[in-house]
This record gives structure tokens, C-alpha cells and sequence, in this order.
């Protein structure tokens, strides 16, 4: 398989993990790597880089984006390594069976640290968001959608912290919604607004919620509450998974809900 593949790749080129910080920094040889600060202070003043002279500067670049983005300080905005946002992608795809085709919505996408993958995989307009954070927007919208070469999948991505779905359409029906590292954060009558506004958009029987850390919203009010609430609303508890990163030692926890009756 795939992980095999590659170790037997890492063998044949003789590179193991390395035992110390050190031993790591001495493979630079030559190499002198510059902190994101750095290179961001380097961009500003066109150092080493061939660019526009004053009158043509702003005539060539069709979007124009911000140094502080182009450096991908925030890939950094959340704490954890980007690259777990594909680990969040291929949990939730293999487990909810995703297709092209299946209608998405995220709430709470950040800087598309787990969506850009969903949107790579989905069918052009099939990926939602709601988020509310303007520097996440422009994250999202000025360089990870256009460096990716990911416009034309025209993912709908609005702005708000109102769990106000209307600008999705009516007629709307999702086959997963998640919420990654976003539920925590929100206050309890929030999240259960935006749930008695989704609920009724769940394809019934194989559409699927999933909400990873906690669903603190839920479990404080009490077992029984928490079920008959969710019951109201015509949803239901599925169950908890944790699933392990690819490339570090993390695992995440989800909690999965579906809607059982048309
Ligand atoms: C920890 S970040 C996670 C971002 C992304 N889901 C990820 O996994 O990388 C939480 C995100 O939820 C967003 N958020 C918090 N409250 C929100 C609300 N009421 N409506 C929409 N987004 C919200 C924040 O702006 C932030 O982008």
C-alpha cells in the first residue's frame, strides 16, 4: 500500500529519521533558510527578486496579495501543523463514503487548512462555508484558492458568525456537514441554532454531521437533554471516532450525528 511505498522509498535513499535537532540542522550545508519574518521584510524590498519598477508595479499582477500571506504565516494561525488538515480530509471522506458529486458545507473553515482538500475532491460549487474571521477570509480567498489553481471549483465561501445559512439557497441539501476545531469555540445557543437551521437540510438516512473535539454544547446540558434536544430536531447520535494523523503523533476525536427520517 501507499505507506509501504513509501518507506521502501525512504529505505533505497538511505534517509531515516534523524536523532537530534542538530543532526537535522547540520543537512543544511549551504543552505541558509530564512524565518517567515524575514523572508516577508525580503519581499517588501524586492530582494532578489525580479520586479516591476515603480510606474508598472501595480500592472502586472492580476491579484494583487498580501507578503504576510504570500510567507504563509497562516498556515501557523491555529497551532497545529497544516498538514493535518488532510489527515481531517481523509477521515471524514472515507468514513461518510464521499462522492464528486455530494453537496458539503463547513462551518467555520478558517484558512481552508481541511477544506481545500474537500474542495480539490468535489465537483465545482459542491464546497460550502460559513466563517466569520475576515484574516481567515483573506487567507482562504487571496492566496490559498488562487496558488492552489482551485478557482474554478467556485467553492461558496460566505462571511458571517450567525449560523445564517440563507445565502446557500433554499433547496440546498447536504450530504456531510462538519465543523473541524470550530464547535468548541462557539457558544452553546449558537451552535444549537445552526443545528435547528441544518437539520431539516441533512439528506435523510446517509447525510452526516460530524463535529470533532468535543460537543460540549450537547453533553452539558445532560444525556437526557442532549438526546431529546437533538430528537426535536429530528437528529440523532451515531457515535465517536478518534483517528490518527499520517505524519505526526495526533490523533483527533469526531462525533458523528445523522438524521434518520425524511
Ligand atoms: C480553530 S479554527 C479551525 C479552522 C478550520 N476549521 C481548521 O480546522 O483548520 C476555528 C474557526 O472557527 C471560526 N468560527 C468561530 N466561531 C464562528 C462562528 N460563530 N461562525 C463561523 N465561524 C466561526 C473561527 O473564525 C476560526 O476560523
Amino acid at each position: 500500500d501507499d505507506v509501504a511505498w513509501l518507506k521502501a522509498q525512504l529505505a533505497s535513499n538511505s534517509l531515516a529519521l534523524l536523532a537530534s535537532a542538530d543532526a537535522w540542522h547540520e543537512l543544511r550545508k549551504g543552505i541558509n533558510p530564512r524565518t517567515r519574518e524575514r523572508q516577508l521584510f525580503d519581499l517588501n524590498r524586492h530582494h532578489g527578486i525580479s520586479h516591476y519598477p515603480e510606474e508598472e508595479a501595480t500592472n502586472h499582477t492580476a491579484l494583487p496579495c498580501p507578503g504576510e500571506l504570500l510567507v504563509e504565516e497562516h498556515h501557523s494561525n491555529y497551532g497545529e501543523p497544516w498538514a493535518g488538515g488532510r489527515d481531517v480530509f481523509e477521515f471524514l471522506a472515507n468514513t461518510s463514503a464521499l462522492a464528486p458529486r455530494d453537496q458539503v458545507l463547513e462551518i467555520g473553515c478558517g484558512t481552508l487548512r481541511v477544506g481545500l482538500h474537500f474542495i480539490r475532491f468535489l465537483n465545482a460549487g459542491r464546497f460550502h462555508c460559513l466563517e466569520q474571521d475576515e484574516l481567515s477570509l483573506m487567507a482562504a480567498l487571496r492566496y490559498e484558492l488562487p496558488s492552489q489553481g482551485l478557482l474554478y471549483k467556485r467553492p461558496m465561501i460566505v462571511r458571517g458568525g450567525d449560523m445564517d445559512f440563507s445565502k446557500f439557497g433554499d433547496t440546498v441539501m447536504y450530504d456531510l456537514i462538519y465543523s473541524s476545531a470550530a464547535f468548541l469555540h462557539i457558544p452553546r445557543d449558537l451552535v444549537w441554532a445552526g443545528l435547528e437551521r441544518l437539520a431539516g437540510k441533512l439528506r435523510p438516512q446517509t447525510g452526516r454531521i460530524f463535529v470533532s473535539h468535543n460537543i460540549k454544547f450537547c453533553t452539558r446540558l445532560g444525556g437526557d437533554e442532549c438526546t431529546r434536544r437533538l430528537t426535536e430536531l429530528g437528529l440523532e447520535y451515531v457515535g465517536k471516532h478518534t483517528h490518527d494523523s499520517l505524519l505526526f503523533n495526533h490523533y483527533e476525536i469526531w462525533f458523528e450525528f445523522r438524521r434518520p427520517k425524511v
